[in-house]
């Protein structure tokens, strides 16, 4: 079956052309399967070197459960959450029987959000999707559910990205990430900063900052 299209451009819709229109359930079919994200198994090797095997982890927006499920497999518990119900319709099959039972499953949107005290805050890519005017909020509840010597994993997107300019995205400067981590020790820190191909549907020039860090004690 074709690939879906939309707009002028005949290249196929790939998950970064439906977060852009933040169509979800798009994106959810376009990223189904994928390995996780990169920052989630960089915690999980640092925690490992600690000896701390498993514990219990908010993944906020999970999506279709790329790393809820990496989690999972390692014998973490999850609060997994989303503001878009049909992540779980994707997540919820996929996770073992055995495993169901370390596994919590909370529809909700940012704004709401109760993050409960946890060892590992993952947001992969879920915080340019917070309206600015939550951010702030958003921001202190993840820092005072990491428990000292926890850790954050997650994406920032930069001030130089082209959706630095749609409404309602949250989008930070180098300077300004590195004040909202000051109260943790950084472990990773890469910044990604490219333009894509030309022959893409919608390139856009991408400015990321890739994060884990460390609750100081
Ligand atoms: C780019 S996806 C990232 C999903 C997943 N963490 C990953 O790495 O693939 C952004 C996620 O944010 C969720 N989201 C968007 N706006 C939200 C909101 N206001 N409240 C809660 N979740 C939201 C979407 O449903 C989607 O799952």
């Amino acid at each position: 079956m074709p690939e879906p299209t939309h707009g002028s451009n005949d290249a196929p819709m790939r998950a970064q052309d439906y977060s852009e229109v933040e169509d979800w359930p798009g994106y959810f079919g376009a990223v189904l399967g994928k390995e996780p994200r990169e920052t989630l198994l960089v915690a999980l090797d640092a925690f490992g070197r600690e000896g701390v095997a498993e514990g219990l982890a908010v993944d906020v927006a999970a999506g279709e459960g790329r790393d809820t499920l990496e989690l999972l497999k390692r014998g973490w518990r999850v609060v997994a959450t989303d503001g878009h119900p049909e992540a779980f319709t994707h997540l919820w099959p996929r996770v073992p029987e055995s495993a169901k039972d370390r596994l919590e499953s909370v529809v909700v949107d940012f704004a709401e959000m109760a993050i409960p005290v946890c060892d590992l805050v993952n947001a992969s890519f879920a915080l340019p999707f917070v309206e600015p005017r939550h951010f702030a909020d958003f921001w202190t509840r993840i820092v005072a559910a990491v428990r000292p010597g926890g850790r954050f994993a997650g994406q920032f997107f930069g001030d130089r990205d082209d959706w630095a300019s749609l409404p309602g995205r949250s989008h930070q400067s180098r300077h300004e990430v590195e004040r909202l981590l000051s109260g943790f020790d950084i472990e990773m820190f890469r910044e990604e900063e490219r333009d894509d191909a030309p022959e893409l549907r919608k390139p856009k020039h991408w400015q990321i900052f890739h994060v884990v860090a460390r609750k100081r004690s």
